[in-house]
């Protein structure tokens, strides 16, 4: 297991081939669409996108891949194991494609970008290839690979944002939904392959994202996430007004939309998340207590391999200012054992990082050396796997310590907590989340309300992962 918390859908990097749940019933032009979509939140934004640039050409949807046309993976590379798992998928995709031959298989996302033509033209697996910037021109695509030609498009571009594309929801409980609020990641971290995957870092248009905000609360959305790879980086220039718009400027407007809109964002790289967006949080109600700050490594010589641009002590000090200006904030990391010459003392010094933290929830790896990267490049990926997998386990039990002591610790308090879901276990019991980003599950009321709703909850129990309660009718806010 490699990651620990519940898989919340907003930060899980490790979501392995969701289907649509969501069937576009109208197929004007008589063909149907499956999409599979593996990675981090921003993929399955893409897919969402996509799905919109589908629809428009006529295609329907169906959940059943079997009876699809055209079937399309959106893939991650950010381990070797999760493009391990596409190829597998790939292959099953490839067994009914015989039984069926006018049907075309696309790989789409990092995958394709990383891959470029060689899952087409050497491994013959699929018949589309399309980079996570080149989704607008598959309609093309799917005409030249019908007519027998090779359907390839990887460019990465400086400007695309698909601001302009009202994506369709998928898999969606009609209650959450992600806003991508910019592309690509400019800041080289050396394990990482997104920059090559993603391109050059472009923040969207704020007049796009709030007005597909407003679509949302009309739709009757309650939450939404604000994604990036890096999202304190955000900036936007109008060129009509003139006005430029910072992160903490596009949280605060997002929040002012509507006090009964949930906002979160994801993900803060330490280096760039300022004291003015910790104030707009403060501010704003309904902007959630929690925040994403991946740390990677404890060592600071570890975090200057990695080209994280921090010490240790500057993200002890970025902790210490977050509990101060919000005591209630929740904080949670990812986490990387085993990098290149990683010593036992470089690891105690991530687990001591931990504590000090005192993360409520982190996702947590070891090392994959991806081709392409800084580090493939410069350094030799030298700890041995069984070494790397014990780390990773003394990462994992040492999370699980604070993640039961964090929950512990809210025993008794009463939370605002936003209904999901029905509890998977429990069909009489909702689910949802807190402000703090925390799974919480309470016995329903006898009609009392409905998915969406906002209910006061006491808490009573908890396990490692999920908070458990009981409404409470009355509480003065
Ligand atoms: N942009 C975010 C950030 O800076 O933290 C997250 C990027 S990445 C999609 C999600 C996480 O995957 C990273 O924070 C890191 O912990 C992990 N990761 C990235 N490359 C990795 C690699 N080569 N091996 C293991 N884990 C990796
Ligand atoms: Fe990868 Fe670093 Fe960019 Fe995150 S900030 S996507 S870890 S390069
Ligand atoms: Fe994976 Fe690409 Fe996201 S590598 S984590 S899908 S940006």
């Amino acid at each position: 297991m490699e990651l620990v918390g519940e898989s919340t859908k907003l930060h899980d990097e490790n979501r392995q081939g969701e289907a649509l749940d969501f069937t576009l019933d109208a197929s004007p032009n008589g063909k149907k669409f499956y999409v599979e979509s593996y990675g981090c939140a921003m993929n399955f934004a893409d897919s969402e996108v996509v799905a919109s640039i589908l629809h428009a050409e006529g295609f329907g949807s169906t959940k059943n891949f079997e009876e699809a046309d055209l079937v399309l993976v959106n893939t991650c590379s950010i381990r070797e194991k999760a493009e391990l798992t596409i190829r597998k998928r790939l292959t099953e995709f490839r067994k009914v494609k015989r039984t069926k031959p006018g049907m075309l298989i696309g790989i789409l996302g990092c995958m394709a970008e990383r891959l470029k033509s060689t899952l087409l033209e050497q491994e013959k697996l699929v018949d589309l290839v399309i980079g996570p910037d080149a989704y607008r021109t598959l309609p093309n695509l799917i005409k030249e690979a019908e007519g027998g030609q090779k359907g390839v498009n990887v460019l990465l571009s400086r400007d695309e944002t698909y601001g302009d594309i009202a994506p369709i929801r998928l898999n969606s409980n009609g209650i959450t939904a992600f806003v991508s609020i910019m592309r690509g990641c400019n800041n080289m971290c050396s394990f990482c392959v997104v920059p090559f995957t993603r391109g050059r870092e472009r923040s969207r248009d704020s007049n796009s994202i709030i007005e597909e905000v407003k679509t949302l609360i009309n739709q009757g959305y309650k939450e939404i996430t604000l994604l990036g790879q890096n999202v304190d980086s955000y900036y936007w220039n109008d060129e009509i007004s003139g006005l430029n718009t910072t992160f903490a400027q596009l949280l605060e407007q997002v929040a002012q939309i509507s006090n009964d809109l949930w906002v979160r964002f994801s993900t803060s790289h330490p280096k760039d998340i300022t004291d003015e967006v910790l104030h707009v949080m403060a501010k704003y109600e309904n902007i959630c207590k929690c925040i994403h700050l991946p740390v990677q490594s404890g060592s600071t010589r570890l975090l200057q391999l990695m080209n994280r641009t921090y010490t240790r002590e500057w993200y002890m000090a970025k902790i210490d200012r977050i509990r101060s200006i919000m005591p209630e904030c929740s904080i949670t990391s990812d986490l990387i054992t085993g990098f290149c010459t990683e010593t036992e003392e470089d690891h105690q010094d991530t687990l001591s990082l931990m504590r000090y933290s005192n993360y409520d929830m982190s996702y947590m790896y070891y090392y994959s050396e991806r081709p392409g990267t800084l580090a493939a490049k410069r350094y030799t990926d030298d700890i041995p796997l069984e070494v790397k997998k014990r780390r990773l386990q003394e990462v994992i039990d040492q999370q699980g310590i604070l993640s039961t002591r964090s929950n512990q610790n809210d025993i008794g308090k009463i939370f605002k907590v936003l209904i999901e879901s029905s509890s998977r276990k429990n069909e009489k019991d909702w689910q949802g989340r807190n402000s703090q980003n925390k799974i919480t599950v309470f016995p329903k009321i006898d009609g009392k309300h409905q998915l969406g709703s906002y209910v006061w909850v006491k808490i009573t129990a908890c396990t490692r992962a999920t908070l458990l309660g009981e409404i409470i009718e009355t509480r003065l806010k």
